[in-house]
């Protein structure tokens, strides 16, 4: 109950926020985050997009998609895990009719505090960092290289991190190796949970088995 009345307090002031004022005045909402806050798994994504951004959820775009099939190969649901951003804006895209703009460094060090709040609230197990963006939030850190950073445990204050690829990347690139590193990362995951894993998942995006 402790945990939930925190969460609750939170969420107001973040939907409150107006640290950053060009965001404030872009933005149709602040996504705070969705799912489970007992749950035992958490997913960091960037920043919101414009569906998330009107919807006030994060992946709910197409992106979103890719990630909650990748939950559900887990054998969990959206409903099960819980979502944020580092970023809880949609980054503004001045003079721009569509697309999306990369969230700059001073933005995610501005809001990490919030995102560190959550996670001292929530207590996950394991974080997934879904990307170079979301890891150089989190961390601080710049040029993050994704395809070095991937499928190593960092911590974070004491929680195991498991960097993987954005779900965008695999939209944009749909080879089979890239879907089995992001994989591999999520049995990774499972494994250290306990989760059960059956010998379909073992093979999901193996050469000739899935
Ligand atoms: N990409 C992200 O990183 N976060 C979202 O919420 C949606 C797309």
């Amino acid at each position: 109950a402790a945990k939930s009345a925190g969460f609750q307090a939170l969420r107001e002031r973040v939907l409150a926020c107006t640290k950053c004022e060009h965001l404030v005045k872009s933005r149709k909402t602040v996504v705070f985050g969705v799912g489970d806050i007992h749950a035992r798994l958490l997913f960091v994504g960037e920043a919101p997009g414009a569906e998330e951004d009107v919807q006030g959820e994060p992946f709910v775009g197409a992106a979103g998609q890719k990630l909650t099939q990748i939950i559900q190969a887990m054998g969990l649901t959206r409903a099960k895990v819980f979502i944020a951003n580092v970023l809880k804006c949609r980054p503004d895209t001045p003079g721009q009719a569509y697309g999306n703009r990369k969230p700059r460094p001073d933005e995610m060090a501005t809001c990490l505090p919030y995102l560190q709040e959550q996670i001292e609230l929530m207590q996950p197990e394991a974080i997934v960092a879904l990307g170079a963006t979301a890891m150089e939030g989190l961390f601080g850190e710049n040029q993050v290289f994704i395809a070095k950073a991937r499928g190593r445990w960092r911590s974070f204050r004491g929680i195991p991190v498991m960097p993987t690829y954005h779900p965008s990347y695999i939209l944009r690139n749909e080879a089979l190796t890239v879907k089995r590193q992001v994989w591999e990362d999520m049995l990774a995951v499972m494994e250290r949970l306990g989760m059960p894993i059956n010998e379909k998942q073992r093979n999901y995006f193996l050469p000739g088995k899935s």
